[in-house]
């Protein structure tokens, strides 16, 4: 199955991209209190790369969504909120893609009603030919075409997610 993938960003790509975005973070945070927030489950390999190569003290703390209806254009609710207190804090809001830009504006307004002393996001993909709704992204690891894409967390019926690379598939084909 896996010779069905087709290599999108190698595994060398995925780390030299990352580090750029956590010298960037780095340096846009020094003296703040960053607190990294992952959105689960397909952020988890990219935040805790992020999390390593950032050199400041930060905290991590995550959280899991669900929507109904059409997509996420559906109802998005928080099924695990964070554990900690954002309030004060500068929060940066990890996520592995961004599509439609629903989820991720519901979570920015709802972290953003925490009082947070900033917010900011960081989405690893952008496939920016879904976006129906203009939403703040700060840091984007790579545009990617509007094609199904898998590995470093992003799955396909939960399977791939520990692929070191992000390949693109075409799930009819899969068999
Ligand atoms: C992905 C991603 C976002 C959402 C983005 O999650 O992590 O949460 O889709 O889509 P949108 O911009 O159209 O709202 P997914 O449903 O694949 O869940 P997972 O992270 O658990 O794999």
């Amino acid at each position: 199955m896996l010779d069905k993938i087709q290599i999108l960003f190698t595994e060398e790509q995925i780390r030299s991209r990352v580090d750029e975005l956590a010298h960037q973070v780095s340096s846009d945070y020094k003296n703040h209190e960053l607190v990294l927030v992952a959105v689960l489950r397909g952020s988890i390999f990219f935040t805790t790369d992020l999390a390593r190569r950032i050199a400041l003290p930060l905290a991590m703390d995550f959280l899991s969504i669900s929507s109904y209806g059409e997509g996420s254009e559906g109802v998005v609710r928080i099924t695990k909120d964070l554990e900690q207190n954002i309030a004060g804090k500068d929060v940066l809001l990890v996520e592995d893609i961004v599509d439609t830009g629903f989820t991720l504006k519901y979570l920015l307004r709802t972290l953003l009603s925490r009082n947070p002393n900033s917010l900011e996001a960081c989405s690893l993909l952008d496939r920016k030919a879904r976006r129906i709704i203009d939403i703040d992204l700060k840091y984007v690891g790579f545009e990617i075409p509007d094609r199904f894409v898998v590995g470093y967390g992003l799955d396909y019926k939960q399977q791939f997610r520990n692929l070191p690379y992000i390949g693109v598939i075409q799930p009819d084909k899969l068999g």
